[in-house]
């Protein structure tokens, strides 16, 4: 059972903002890192900073061991084999990644589908290289609760769809096994943006059976500046490569050049070698708290957060209503009131909460609203949190007076 007493393993918690404790409820823009992780960041750039494959001194064997060791814990955590794992910066680069490689080799014509409601990061890459490529680009629509329309997914024709497993407006848990079935029969491929779902979900991206999977470190208790994307190895093998240069390559001819074609293929320049280690080092964190554990606790705390919301006379709540399907956040409006008037008001009351479109234009747009406030949580956000929150939504709906009641 996760306890209070977790919060002291993060040091930024016990700030103050002005005179009021810090209540952080951003965590699907970015969750707070654990001592240990910040620790391990600093020990790398303290005493064993070297370049990787670069050089056969102490530090650079040092730092090439860590490094690789480092890839190993990411890919044992998501039980995968470390020659699938490519290093990204994050789950954008991992998109942009796989539309201007990956879909280079489907033929033209072919349909590359997403969800309405995906974060423009697992959109854009694909509209563009769909343009480029010459590929049909096709939505699945979602209702207004975000829900899915597997019928229309089972009943169109598609070669890739990309996903998100976790929405990052809405909270709603997609049926990503549905899908990966459905696309199994149609022998499509698929790819899943796991931003939202990394720290959430216990995961194990073999047994899923999905083609690609994408997430950012910093979503998960590790640093900014890195992630992984998961390739399945006989898809690594024949895709085109990414950046290119040193680092990635077998041999290298004025005319012609060859590559690798495992996740150091995409390790081109010197890679964010502290991260690695340091996102590393938040896994091993996180299997010692135990995801599972950090499923359920979430959950309670966010079932806690909708419902409270709920009871909130003027808040108006997106996403599915069914509570079980959702995870870590909950976005809403409070009658009236502008979202980023609300997050004002709850900033001066020590609440970090985010407000605006999350990058999810489109699925506004569809809602017919302008923006929305969005109370995401983590492993160590407790009911007391939320308390502090409904208080703060209440004190706001008095200030500004949007809605009378
Ligand atoms: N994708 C992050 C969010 O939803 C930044 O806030």
């Amino acid at each position: 059972m996760i306890t209070k007493s977790i919060k002291k393993d993060f040091p930024i918690l016990s700030r103050k903002v002005g005179k009021k404790q810090l209540v952080y409820l951003d965590n699907s823009a970015t969750t707070q890192s654990p001592k240990v992780v910040i620790d391990s960041l600093t020990d790398f750039y303290t005493n064993h900073r070297a370049n990787v494959h670069r050089g056969i001194h102490m530090l650079s064997e040092e730092s090439t061991v860590m490094y690789e060791q480092s890839r190993k814990t990411i890919a044992h955590f998501f039980g995968v084999t470390p020659s699938e794992m490519v290093f990204v910066r994050n789950t954008t680069e991992a998109s942009n990644l796989v539309a201007f490689t990956f879909l280079q080799t489907l033929k033209k014509g072919s349909t590359v589908m997403i969800s309405e409601f995906e974060h423009h990061s697992n959109l854009i890459p694909w509209q563009i290289a769909c343009k480029q490529l010459k590929l049909n680009f096709k939505t699945a629509p979602v209702n207004s609760e975000g829900e899915l329309d597997l019928n229309f997914i089972k009943n169109s024709d598609f070669s890739f769809i990309a996903i998100n497993h976790i929405s990052n407006f809405l909270g709603n848990i997609n049926p990503v096994h549905k899908i990966i079935e459905i696309a199994k029969e149609k022998k499509a491929y698929v790819y899943i943006d796991g931003a939202q779902a990394v720290a959430r979900v216990p995961l194990n991206f073999k047994k899923l059976d999905c083609d690609f999977y994408s997430f950012s470190g910093h979503k998960i208790y590790g640093p900014f500046g890195i992630g992984g994307l998961y390739v399945k190895k006989q898809i690594l093998e024949s895709m085109p490569p990414f950046m290119t240069g040193g680092g990635m390559i077998v041999d290298v001819g004025i005319k012609k050049s060859s590559f690798l074609k495992d996740s150091e293929g995409y390790d081109a320049g010197t890679p964010n070698v502290g991260g690695s280690i340091a996102l590393a080092s938040a896994l091993d964190y996180v299997t010692q708290v135990g995801i599972k554990e950090i499923a359920k606790h979430e959950h309670a705390v966010l079932t806690y957060m909708y419902e409270s919301l709920l009871k909130v006379s003027g808040v108006e709540i997106y996403g599915t209503k069914k509570v079980s399907n959702r995870a870590g956040l909950v976005s809403f409006n409070l009658k009236g009131v502008h979202s980023h008037d609300l997050a004002s008001i709850l900033d001066g009351e020590g609440i970090a909460i985010r407000s605006g479109t999350h990058c999810v234009i489109p699925m506004h747009k569809k809602l017919n609203i302008s923006s929305s406030a969005r109370a995401s949580l983590a492993l160590y956000n407790f009911k007391e949190d939320v308390d502090v929150l409904i208080e703060g939504v209440k004190k706001s709906k008095k200030i500004l007076g949007g809605y009378n009641v």
